[in-house]
């Protein structure tokens, strides 16, 4: 079976970036890591990837005179590495339009709402600032505006009462960890159709029923 080959880019813990490389160790998953890298050179991700025997590299943005340059370095290790599809998992760096451009619709993203609601770096807070009894995740592709793209997974998870934002991140992170293998594997095995701001996914059926919240009596 030839596999995708990933990339991912890390900033700080890499629960995603492990939940991937969990996925990658199942025999029959259409996809491996063969690169990890991080802007943080203390970013906790990267012994994950190291356990896991995967090549990391720090590329720290300070040591970059813009945006753009510091995006020229990461490309040239993505492309030196052989990437096929760069994944950001927890990567707090807006990319430039030339990165998005010159790997367009091969990165994707995971963020914690239900997009396009919530977008940016407090999705929790603003989740139970608004009073949503439903929120969850979304897997997409990357465009040049932040959090926004074609979706190709999402999961709902409820709000519950009494919900600080570290109960509804846990809970919204059990989903990621199922979510981001998902989008992967869809892509991996080319079940995925971009058609303008959509993604059409072959073979979408859902049996699963609704999520409601409250609960009906
Ligand atoms: C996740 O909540 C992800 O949705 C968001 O950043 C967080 C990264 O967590 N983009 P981790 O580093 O994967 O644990």
């Amino acid at each position: 079976m030839k596999r995708l080959k990933l990339g991912v880019l890390i900033s700080g813990r890499g629960s995603n970036l492990q939940a991937l490389i969990t996925a990658c160790a199942e025999s029959e998953f259409p996809a491996e890591i063969v690169l990890v890298i991080s802007n943080k050179p203390d970013a906790k991700g990267l012994e994950h990837a190291t356990a896991a025997g995967i090549t990391t590299e720090v590329v720290e943005h300070g040591d970059y005179a813009d945006r753009e340059s510091f995006d020229r370095e990461v490309d040239a290790r993505l492309r030196s590495a052989s990437v096929e599809l760069v994944c950001l998992a927890g990567f707090m760096r807006l990319l430039s339009t030339w990165f998005t451009d010159s790997w367009h619709d091969r990165v994707i993203n995971i963020h914690p709402s239900l997009l396009p609601a919530f977008k940016g770096i407090d999705a929790h807070a603003q989740a139970l600032a608004a009073g949503v009894r439903l929120s969850g995740c979304t897997v997409h592709i990357v465009r040049p505006e932040m959090d926004a793209g074609p979706i190709l997974v999402q999961a709902a998870v409820p709000v519950l009462p009494g919900d600080t934002e570290d109960d509804l991140s846990a809970r919204i992170l059990a989903v990621e960890h199922r979510c981001y293998p998902l989008a992967v594997r869809l892509l991996a095995e080319n079940r995925v159709r971009i058609d303008g701001d959509h993604a059409i996914v072959e073979g979408d059926t859902y049996t699963e029923g609704y999520l409601i919240n409250p609960a009906r009596e």
